[in-house]
């Protein structure tokens, strides 16, 4: 992996690239969370016929998979960007089609590990926190701007956080006497506020940076957005795998997949069928993937992750 200092260990690896890529021969598979290629890696490595669209916001991150994915270089599509404007890298590439779209929903331990980049609880750094560092909307800005009631609400919804009046009523009252820079100020005040965390318990600051970054980088509608993208993407018989790592990001792959899944949805009651709507996707996953006890022993990251996967009817 280039960038040894912030290297970022793949999860789910084998189960999601099994369930993406269920035979060999050529295949057209995009990775939508490139990051620094540590599933599309595997794809390249372990079928030879294989080529990857790989989708990533972060520059660093697209030049970290250039790297690590040098092996396969004619394989491999680049595309920097939203994975919301996924049918348009398409089009660049001149795919028509994709046999499969992986999501690996979240941030990288190399944007977590280096504190410049502002998602650190433990390191100090500025409250920066977009994942493409040419957008306008610093974590900074938001936090210095946003008027109480945007904040209290993406606590709420963003961090289902509890105090989340309290909070946004905190930051209001401290940034009166000086505005927020760093991230370690800001994590002061959430301990301050909501109660120092409880050793082995989630850091009370945790589900505020969560909310922060959630709203910083537009990350639901996103995920909203790309998920339509994604089935219209693909072939019939065609895959989507998505990791997720928190309750929003899985709820919004559950209810997709359910939706799509679903055959008339008619209201109860109704004695014939008038929506005519017929199953477009198979579940494959009944329940989530999670994590195995010996890559937890390696990877703590994965203990979150749940990974849910359909194929195209
Ligand atoms: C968990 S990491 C992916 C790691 C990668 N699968 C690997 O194993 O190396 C998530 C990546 O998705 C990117 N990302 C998150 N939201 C995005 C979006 N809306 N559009 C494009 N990239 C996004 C982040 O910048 C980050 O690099």
């Amino acid at each position: 992996m280039s960038e040894e200092k912030f290297s970022h260990i793949p999860v789910l690896r084998e189960e999601a690239v099994n369930l993406l890529m269920p035979r060999d021969g050529p295949c057209r598979l995009i990775d939508a969370t490139l990051g620094y290629g540590g599933h599309s890696s595997l794809i390249l490595e372990r079928n030879k016929a294989a080529e990857v669209l790989g989708i990533d916001r972060d520059g660093d991150a697209i030049d970290g998979a250039r790297e690590n994915l040098r092996f396969a270089a004619s394989r491999v599509h680049l595309a920097r960007g939203s994975f919301s404007g996924l049918r348009g890298f398409m089009a660049e590439s001149g795919w028509a089609y994709a046999d499969g779209v992986l999501f690996d929903f979240g941030i990288s331990s190399p944007q977590v590990d280096n504190p410049e980049r502002g998602f650190s609880l433990r390191l100090d750094g500025p409250l920066d926190m977009r994942m493409d560092k040419r957008s306008p909307g610093t974590a900074g800005r938001f936090l210095n701007t946003a008027d109480q009631g945007e904040l209290e609400r993406i606590f709420r919804e963003y961090g289902e956080i509890r105090k989340a009046r309290a909070l946004a009523r905190g930051i209001v009252e401290r940034r009166k006497k000086r505005p927020f820079t760093r991230t370690l100020e800001l994590v002061e005040l959430c301990e301050e506020l909501l109660g120092k965390s409880i050793p082995g318990r989630m850091p009370s600051s945790t589900l505020c940076f969560q909310a922060l970054r959630i709203a910083v980088n537009d990350e639901l509608r996103e995920i909203e957005t790309a998920l339509d993208e994604a089935f219209l993407a693909l072939r019939p018989g065609g895959r989507m795998v998505a990791i997720s790592f928190h309750s929003l990001e899985d709820r919004m792959v559950k209810n997709f997949f359910r939706v799509k899944a679903s055959e008339c949805v008619c209201p109860p009651g109704f004695p014939i069928c008038v929506c005519g709507k017929k199953s477009e996707i198979r579940i494959l996953t009944k329940k989530p993937i999670v994590a195995g006890r010996e890559e937890l022993e390696k990877n703590r990251r994965a203990s979150c992750a749940k990974l849910r996967a359909a194929e195209k009817i």
